[in-house]
């Protein structure tokens, strides 16, 4: 039987400090090294891997040289980094390998509505009353967060990036888990919400651009 895995963020190849000590290594041929060896003791031949987004950067050749040993069958929902060039590569010299690639692209698990894109999008309100399974869940990437919740209060937004997964892909079903159990600990009746606080890009956004709130974030009117 086939088993599904989320990763992203793998930025096979690149250079800049900044992206492989923060994860514990000494350069980035052992960052690389650590990823494939991790993927590869967790996903089978056969297995499905949602890659979202961010494959390589710097060096291509190496990049798909990485890919070329990873197992499992791929599909990618594109990153900012992967760029025509990149995803031109992967999908002529990986045919049978790399199944498919979208912006965003959203499947239907076990009656769970599982939402990916690169970039963390809030699919899901505070609704009161909904069942567990009503709301869409968005698994996302980009962030290179250390935690698996961009917003701790939101249980429906899950980072699946190798930063918050000791570099590994992460099964579908400790995904669900890890979900469900957040959701449960924060409880699902409606939380008292002042918009302003209630979005974390509000504040990094203004912040960085010296603009209100309520100028970045449209949806703070309706909530
Ligand atoms: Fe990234």
């Amino acid at each position: 039987m086939k088993d599904i895995f989320f990763v992203s963020d793998t930025h096979f190849g690149h250079r800049p400090e900044f992206l492989w000590k923060p994860r514990g290594f000494s350069s980035v041929e052992e960052m690389d090294e650590a990823i494939i060896e991790n993927w590869n003791k967790v996903v089978k031949q056969g297995d499905i891997v949602y890659h979202l987004g961010d494959t390589m950067l710097n060096d291509n050749a190496h990049g798909l040289e990485c890919f070329k040993r990873l197992n499992g069958q791929i599909f990618l929902i594109y990153g900012n980094h992967d760029t025509d060039a990149r995803k031109n590569l992967l999908f002529t010299e990986l045919r049978g390998k790399m199944l498919g690639g979208w912006y965003a692209w959203l499947i239907k698990y076990n009656k769970l509505s599982i939402y990916m894109s690169h970039y963390p999008t809030l699919t899901a309100n505070y609704d009161s009353g909904k069942h567990f399974s009503q709301h869409v869940i968005n698994l996302h990437a980009h962030t290179h967060q250390k935690t698996n919740f961009l917003n701790p209060t939101n249980p429906f937004m899950y980072h699946v990036g190798v930063d918050s997964h000791n570099c590994t892909p992460v099964h579908i079903d400790e995904i669900i888990s890890d979900i469900r159990q957040r959701w449960e600990e924060i409880g699902h009746l409606p939380t008292p919400v002042i918009p302003e606080d209630n979005y974390p890009y509000d504040k990094i956004f203004s912040d960085k651009y010296n603009v209100q709130p309520q100028d970045t974030y449209p949806y703070n009117s309706i909530i």
